[in-house]
């Protein structure tokens, strides 16, 4: 325990010191190949860069790259993610998947499962489709798949934000109300490092299941921490905006709507708003 001296009290929470370094995340993970050829950066412009240009290279599968920052980081649908340095967690990870290019989509929900569990780990969380992880209705982590190549030189850029200690500060005011951080739900500081094990372990456990039995158990426990099924939502899909209640995830991972005509509509891609008054 740590002391303070009489008549002092401490005003700031303490700064774990977590820097991200390769020797102190390999002592502490229990994978067999992934992050078992890990590059740690202060800055980079987009971790899913680096890997990509990693895996044009020949980086081996698992190949992980991580920042204290990023000044240029990728969101989904061409949106910038906020990157403040030495709070968050920025990683990518080269993969070689032997599945079908059809089946690429449902690395994004398979890492949707594995950060959503990992941060639980710290505080309940729940998972919006596709892969948007959220703490009270607030958005704590995200997930941009990049995908590149062909036949035997095809690779997969697997990006995940995680927001571990950003304080409401680190937001831009327009992301303020739907924001949030694990530290603000918990209240306390996370280890970054210890953070970045456990989810390259349960990331490993999932993905190396999925290439063994398919999507069937991703999509069960995807299901289990989504918190959409049943309830009305907006769609603003590329092909324009659809309305409807969720009925869950089909075989592909596409979302399932059944629409107010009663008929069925899949989603493959989009931003998901709930309806106001839905549940
Ligand atoms: C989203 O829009 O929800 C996806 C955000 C993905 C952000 C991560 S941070 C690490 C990796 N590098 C990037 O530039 N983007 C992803």
């Amino acid at each position: 325990m740590s002391q303070t001296a009489p008549g002092w009290r401490s005003v700031e929470p303490p700064v774990v010191a977590d820097r991200l370094s390769a020797e102190a995340i390999e002592a502490a993970l229990c994978t067999r190949w992934l992050g078992r050829h890990l590059h740690c950066f202060d800055e980079v412009g987009s971790t899913n860069s680096v890997a990509r240009d990693l895996a044009r290279g020949g980086a081996p599968e698992g190949t992980v790259v991580l920042a204290e920052g990023q000044s240029q980081g990728r969101g989904r649908l061409g949106r910038s993610w906020v990157s403040p340095p030495g709070k968050n967690l920025y990683l990518s990870a080269v993969l070689r998947p032997r599945a079908p290019s059809e089946h690429l989509s449902q690395i994004s929900l398979l890492a949707g499962v594995a950060v959503c569990e990992t941060i639980g780990e710290w505080h309940p969380a729940v998972i919006k489709w596709p892969n948007d992880v959220l703490i009270g209705g607030r958005k704590v982590a995200g997930i941009l798949i990049e995908t590149e190549g062909e036949g035997a030189s095809r690779f997969v850029v697997l990006g995940v934000g995680v927001n571990l200690n950003a304080g409401m500060d680190d937001f831009p005011p327009e992301l303020r109300e739907t924001a949030g951080s694990l530290r603000l739900a918990t209240g306390a500081p996370i280890d970054r490092r210890q953070f970045v094990a456990r989810m390259l372990d349960r990331a490993e456990a999932i993905y190396d299941r999925w290439q063994r039995e398919g999507f069937a158990p991703i999509a069960a426990a995807w299901h289990e921490r989504a918190c959409l099924v049943g309830r009305p939502i907006v769609v603003e899909a590329p092909e324009g905006r659809v309305t409807g209640t969720v009925l869950g995830l089909d075989a592909d991972g596409a979302l399932r709507l059944q629409l107010p005509s009663g008929s069925e509509q899949r989603v493959v891609a989009g931003d998901v708003t709930v309806v106001k008054g839905g549940r």
